[in-house]
């Protein structure tokens, strides 16, 4: 199915660049279901044009396979130009070949189980303070909320400050997450512009948190103590001016992609009750001890089949992107070097030949009983080399928050409003999640 070739001897995939310069770009970015209508008129491989480039679409559990299977041969990560700038090119998903394999070793230090069993009383403690003050409020829009709420866990874990949100941080990272995807306008009053600022900012403000912690006799038990001691195979550890940079991408990666999953679990579970009670009463039938730790939530086999699916039916990341270095051919069609290729997480997720009705939420799919995952066809968190190195803090947040919400507490979505969902940064329904919510009696 797969072979080099050194000459084009096959076509390129079908498809359309649209407008000069442009392409498609603002389609892309506006419209929930660009990949969608265009695999139903080219099919699982197309091509089009955005954020300046001959772009190849990819979906499908073989095309994941392909991708993923041939980092670095054929592919290697490529962001649209304005994300490499403000992710900036110290951080791990910038850097390629054997400086990213090295990075990623050390900045996993903090992602080791033992580091996670760490963060569990932290996270505990933020998600029920959240709780309360939602519990206080009734009726609020929740998706902001959220954003707070994994923006503040993120802000504690990896620069020690629990209430960032309410500070001009916060303000910032709003304004940089804006520019992330955007056409890069270096101009006074673009969003990219107004985003490079932001990223100066930030950037200050934590080289001050570092310098600050490393006069501390301790360095502590967060992730930003762990890198601050996390050494490479030479024994060298991270540069404050690569760490700053490193951090702040941790930060973006770490609460917008979660901000999107816990507001897609409130909503799912609102929607579907059935699925509610049934994690409810999983719930009910386990005692926990507190505080919370790592390895009581371990045994909830329900709730692990509800967060999976959450995760499979709204994927908070839309796929990602790669340069292909070399020609290559795929499934009778030229990928051209120096083309970029997309691979499409929502679309393979979506797919009739691995999922049996996808287009239902319903979380027994991931039972032993029924097992429906096929390999390269689950990939909310990427694959190969590239797979999210958050992946297991993400999951752990998203069940604690889901645990406590289940186990204390109810909720009901608002009438009249828009839960179209949204795409840009990540999904969300358009009204931002109007609910009512309640302490359990
Ligand atoms: C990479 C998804 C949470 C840190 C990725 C990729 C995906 C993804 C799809 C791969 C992109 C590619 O192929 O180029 C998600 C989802 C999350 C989540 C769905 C939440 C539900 C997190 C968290 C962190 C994190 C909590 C850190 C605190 C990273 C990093 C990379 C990455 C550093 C780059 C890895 C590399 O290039 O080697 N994530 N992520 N993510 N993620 Fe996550």
């Amino acid at each position: 199915m797969t072979t080099t070739e050194t000459k084009q001897t096959h076509p390129t995939p079908p498809g359309n660049f649209g407008l000069p310069l442009i392409g498609e770009t603002i389609s892309f970015l506006r419209d929930g279901d660009f990949a969608d209508k265009r695999h139903k008129k080219y099919g699982p491989v197309f091509k089009t044009n955005i954020f300046g480039r001959p772009t190849i679409m990819m979906i499908g559990s073989e095309a994941n396979r392909f991708i993923f299977s041939n980092e670095k041969k054929y592919f290697e990560s490529n962001w649209p130009s304005s994300t490499k700038t403000l992710l900036g090119p110290a951080t791990l998903s910038i850097q390629s070949g054997d400086i990213h394999k090295s990075r990623r070793k050390l900045l996993a230090q903090a992602f080791q189980p033992r580091a996670l069993a760490g963060y569990v009383p932290t996270m505990e403690k933020m998600t029920r303070r959240y709780l309360q003050n939602w519990e206080q409020q009734k009726t609020f829009a929740w998706c902001p909320q959220l954003r707070k709420y994994t923006f503040d866990v993120a802000c504690k874990l990896f620069v020690g400050d629990e209430t960032a949100s309410e500070t001009e941080m916060g303000d910032w990272f709003e304004t940089y997450c804006d520019g992330l995807f955007t056409i890069p306008l270096r101009l006074p009053g673009t969003k990219f512009n107004r985003a490079l600022n932001c990223r100066k900012k930030l950037l200050n403000k934590i080289e001050t948190i570092i310098r600050k912690r490393q006069q501390q006799a301790e360095p502590g038990e967060d992730a930003l103590g762990l890198l601050l001691q996390a050494k490479d195979e030479d024994g060298n550890s991270l540069s404050v001016e690569e760490l700053k940079e490193q951090i702040l991408l941790l930060l973006f990666a770490g609460h917008e992609t979660l901000t999107s999953s816990v507001t897609a679990f409130c909503l799912l579970l609102a929607q579907h009750r059935d699925v509610l009670e049934k994690a409810r009463l999983e719930q009910k039938q386990i005692q926990l001890t507190e505080p919370l730790s790592f390895e009581q939530l371990k045994s909830m086999p329900y709730l692990d089949q509800v967060l999976k699916e959450v995760l499979r039916f709204v994927p908070p990341v839309g796929g990602g992107f790669r340069q292909v270095v070399e020609t290559c051919e795929f499934n009778g069609y030229t990928l051209p070097k120096g083309w970029t290729v997309l691979y499409q997480i929502g679309q393979t997720h979506q797919e009739h030949s691995i999922y049996n009705e996808p287009e239902k939420f319903y979380p027994e799919r991931f039972s032993l009983e029924k097992t429906e995952e096929k390999p390269y066809g689950y990939i909310p968190f990427g694959g190969g080399m590239r797979e999210c190195l958050g992946k297991e803090f993400a999951k752990l947040e998203m069940k604690i928050l889901a645990l406590m919400l289940l186990r204390e507490y109810d909720w009901e979505l608002l009438p009249n409003q828009n839960l179209e969902m949204t795409v840009t940064p990540t999904p969300h329904p358009k009204d931002n999640l109007l609910v009512n919510f309640k302490r359990l009696t």
